[in-house]
C-alpha cells in the first residue's frame, strides 16, 4: 500500500512530512504534524529531521528552507503556488516600499523569499493583529500582500496602514448570497470566517480567525453547527475532533460545487508525496544571501509570537 511505502521511505531518509489543513485528507491523515503556516513555520525550525517534505504550497516550502537551510526541504509538486503571494512582485513592491519612506514594512507569510528580503517583520493569520499592536499607535507602517487581512486588521486595531492590494482567490470567491440562504436553512449554524475573505463576509462572521484559530474555536464552542469560510480542507480535521458536530462549508460563486477548493493546494497528492520522498525531488533551493535577509523578518515574528505567548 502507498501509505507503507511512504512510512518506510519516511524512516529510511529520516524525513518528517509537515501538512497545512487545505491539504487533501489522505496526505493530513499521513502527515507527522498537521497545522497551520504558523505552526509549520515552527516545526521547519525546530525539527531534528535530515529531510522535510513540505505539504503545502510552495512559500510554506521556502519558509521551511529559510528556517533550516542545512536541511533537504521537498514540495510534491512545485507548481504548487499561491495566487496571493502570486499578487506581490518584487520589483512592483519595492517601487511600493520606496513611495513611503520611513515606513515599516509588515508582510504576511504568504509572500515569496524576495518580499520577504524587503519586509521588517512577517506575520501570519494567527498572530497578525498582535504583532500589528506591539507597534506604537502613530507608527507608519504598510501591510502587504492581503488587503483583506489588511483591511480587517486596520478595523481591529484603530491603524491606518498602508495595504498593498493583493488578494487569495479562493477565500475572495465566497458568495455572501448562497452563504445567508445556508444560514436560513441552518439558522443556529455559527458562520466561521478566515480573515482573507472580503469585508461583506466577515461582517457577517461570528468568529474570524487564522485555520488553527477557527478550529479551536470551534471545538471550544458549545454550538453545533458551523458553517465555514475558508479552504474546504480544514473541515477534515474539524470533523475528526468534533465528531458530533456539523461543519457546513461555505460555497464558492462561480461553481456548481458546493464546496472552495484551492487548487494549488490541492496538487499535492498521495502519489506525488511518494515519487518525491523517493526520487529526492522537487527540492526548494535558495540563494545563501536571501535566506540570511529573508530569515530575518521570520525569526523576529517566531521571537515576538514566543514572547507574546502566541
Ligand atoms: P493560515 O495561516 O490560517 O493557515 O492560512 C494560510 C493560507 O494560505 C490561507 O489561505
Ligand atoms: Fe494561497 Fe489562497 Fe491557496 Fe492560501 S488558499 S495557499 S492564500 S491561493
Amino acid at each position: 500500500m502507498i501509505v507503507d511505502k511512504i512510512n518506510r521511505l519516511k524512516a529510511e531518509k529520516n524525513a518528517v512530512i509537515l501538512a497545512h489543513y487545505y491539504q487533501e485528507d489522505a496526505i493530513q491523515d499521513i502527515a507527522d504534524y498537521v497545522g497551520d503556516s504558523l505552526a509549520l513555520a515552527r516545526w521547519a525550525a525546530e525539527t531534528d529531521a535530515e529531510v522535510i517534505v513540505l505539504c503545502g504550497v510552495h512559500f510554506m516550502a521556502e519558509t521551511a528552507k529559510i528556517l533550516s537551510p542545512h536541511k533537504r526541504v521537498f514540495l510534491p509538486d512545485m507548481n504548487a503556488g499561491c495566487s496571493l503571494a502570486d499578487s506581490c512582485p518584487p520589483e512592483a513592491f519595492s517601487e511600493f516600499v520606496k513611495q513611503y519612506p520611513g515606513h515599516t514594512v509588515i508582510s504576511y507569510v504568504n509572500t515569496s523569499a524576495a518580499i520577504k528580503v524587503l519586509t521588517d517583520i512577517v506575520v501570519t493569520s494567527s498572530n497578525a493583529r498582535q504583532i500589528v499592536d506591539s507597534f506604537p499607535v502613530d507608527a507608519k507602517l504598510i501591510f502587504a500582500p492581503d488587503r483583506n487581512l489588511g483591511n480587517y486588521i486596520n478595523s481591529v486595531t484603530g491603524r491606518n496602514m498602508v495595504l498593498w492590494e493583493g488578494a487569495c482567490h479562493v477565500h475572495e470567491r465566497f458568495s455572501l448570497e448562497k452563504i445567508l440562504e445556508l444560514k436560513k436553512e441552518h439558522p443556529n449554524a455559527m458562520i466561521l470566517a478566515h480573515p482573507e475573505c472580503k469585508s461583506v463576509i466577515l461582517k457577517i462572521a461570528d468568529h474570524i480567525a487564522s485555520t488553527s484559530g477557527l478550529l479551536n474555536y470551534a471545538t471550544k464552542s458549545k454550538n453545533q453547527e458551523f458553517i465555514v469560510a475558508t479552504e474546504s480542507g480544514i473541515l477534515h480535521e474539524m470533523q475528526e475532533k468534533n465528531p458530533t458536530k456539523t461543519f457546513i462549508p461555505a460555497p464558492p460563486n462561480d461553481s456548481t460545487c458546493a464546496c472552495n477548493e484551492c487548487n494549488f493546494m490541492k496538487l499535492n497528492t498521495l502519489e506525488k508525496l511518494y515519487d518525491c520522498l523517493k526520487n529526492e525531488t522537487p527540492e526548494i533551493f535558495l540563494d545563501a544571501q536571501t535566506i540570511e535577509a529573508a530569515a530575518k523578518p521570520i525569526r523576529r515574528m517566531l521571537e515576538l509570537s514566543d514572547q507574546l505567548g502566541l
